[in-house]
């Protein structure tokens, strides 16, 4: 069966090891993380697609980007926690951070004025992204309305795709209103754009989302693709191929005549010759150029290279996104999380009762009786209490699996459990406010320039 991934479900698919496979994401080692962060530890982040680029880019030294985007509707949940934590970690990995509020996507899919979007985003994002330990010297907060570029972007990326993919990617029919097709471009904008030279100029930027996103950068990554002047494959012997794709944009600059399409070649093999490569084979005539001795991880510094190539003739010179996928908790009552059904998450300025009435209620991995639970033990895996200390909570590895240990052996009771989640939470729902009173005072400095 095809698992169906829509940004706008509410289904949501659990099976992760299809939807790596059908949609040709990268399972990720922990042996490829440096200082793996909980969720990494956890397989809570459990695919990717380029992630290399980011790891390299960190090993040599180079600037790298992470990037997301909030809908300024609603209140932060439990949820949005798990994409700033992963923000935050790449942020202490060196990564410079670029957030978009997307205000114009909230006004058009979901009826807020721009003036409620950005009161939302101020005073229920920013403020917890505040309290979450996101450094403002390097973040870089933004509105989509603001910004002409993000969506001027937007706008001509759309000239690379067309309704049937569109149809493909995201279900679209007749009757799909047209805000739902812009949004996704604008959101390539968004994505894209902190590669301009004004944003910090080219270099690797990582989107971290949950599987639910991944048509968002599939549509993405497709956009900056064919805008590529140079494509880089793997060859067929071994090594790797340059091809150069002639379009309208660069038609007048790299094939106007036979001369200018040879000295294009000659550049192409004098960045290679630059980067230590010997073994080059240019065939102008067909276009290509293939380099026998590369290997696969040769592919980041090549096409770097080629992108500023493309740059310095006047081209866009645009690296495709990086991305990171996370699971997803569990709904507090089994099902999916949804802000649209409180009784799922926990809000980040609930009510501490509330919370705990939440989790009394909530799903438990318990027998039905204690003596049944003594004899068999409970199921950490489907208990909501265990895995919030697993996903949110419990920061201790060894902590954890002793819990984990405990309700197995049913020496925790289900009660036991649901009380050390609500201790924990406790602590950390009080802390955060305190951290968001304390520090409001540098909401200012998120916003970039345009944004004030
Ligand atoms: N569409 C995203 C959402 O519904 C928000 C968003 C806008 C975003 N731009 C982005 C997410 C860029 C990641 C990257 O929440």
């Amino acid at each position: 069966m095809m698992v169906d991934i829509n940004p706008w479900s509410s289904e949501v698919s659990t099976d992760y090891a299809r939807i790596i496979e059908q949609f040709g994401l990268e399972p990720i080692a922990l042996s490829q993380i440096p200082n793996p962060s909980l969720h990494h530890r956890r397989g809570i982040i459990f695919a990717h697609r380029e992630l290399g680029n980011i790891l390299q880019a960190q090993s040599r030294g180079d600037a790298f980007g992470v990037m997301t985007g909030l809908m300024p509707s609603g209140q932060m949940h439990l949820g949005h926690k798990m994409v700033i934590d992963q923000v935050r970690w790449f942020q202490e990995q060196g990564a410079d951070v670029t957030i978009a509020v997307a205000d114009l996507e909230a006004n058009a899919t979901r009826g807020y004025s721009l003036s409620e979007c950005r009161k939302i985003a101020l005073e229920e994002y920013i403020a917890n992204y505040v309290a979450m330990g996101l450094d403002p010297e390097r973040t870089n907060i933004y509105f989509q309305s603001m910004r002409p570029i993000v969506q001027r972007m937007g706008f001509t990326l759309g000239k690379r795709t067309n309704l049937s993919e569109f149809e493909a990617i995201y279900g679209f029919k007749g009757d799909t209103n047209l805000a739902h097709v812009q949004a996704p471009l604008v959101q390539a904008g968004d994505i894209l754009h902190p590669q301009l030279e004004e944003y910090g100029g080219l270099r690797p930027i990582v989107v971290p989302v949950g599987v639910d996103q991944d048509p968002h950068l599939r549509l993405c990554r497709g956009l900056a693709g064919k805008t590529n002047w140079f494509n880089v494959n793997d060859r067929k012997n071994g090594g790797l191929r340059i091809t150069v794709s002639v379009m309208d944009e660069n038609q007048n600059i790299i094939a106007s005549d036979k001369s200018t399409t040879k000295a294009i070649f000659m550049q192409i093999v004098d960045v290679l010759k630059n980067i230590g490569y010997s073994d080059i084979m240019a065939d102008a005539k067909h276009g290509i150029v293939d380099i026998p001795a590369a290997t696969p991880s040769d592919r980041y510094p090549i096409r770097m290279s080629l992108l500023k190539l493309e740059r310095s003739m006047g081209g866009p010179g645009l690296l495709q996104p990086s991305s990171t996928y996370h699971r997803f908790a569990v709904g507090m009552t089994g099902g999916k999380m949804s802000s649209s059904m409180p009784e799922t998450t926990i809000f980040l300025n609930e009510d501490l009762k509330k919370m705990e009435k939440k989790f009394k209620r909530s799903f438990s991995g318990g027998q039905s009786t204690i003596e049944e639970h003594r004899r068999l033990g409970g199921n950490p895996d489907i208990d909501v209490a265990f895995q919030y200390l697993n996903f949110f909570f419990e920061e201790d590895d060894a902590a954890l699996e002793e819990v984990r240990r405990g309700y197995i052996a049913g020496d925790i009771l289900s009660g036991q459990l649901k009380q050390i989640t609500i201790n924990k939470a406790t602590a950390w729902l009080s802390e955060l406010g305190e951290l968001r009173d304390q520090n409001a005072h540098l909401i200012d400095q998120f916003l970039a320039t345009d944004s004030c």
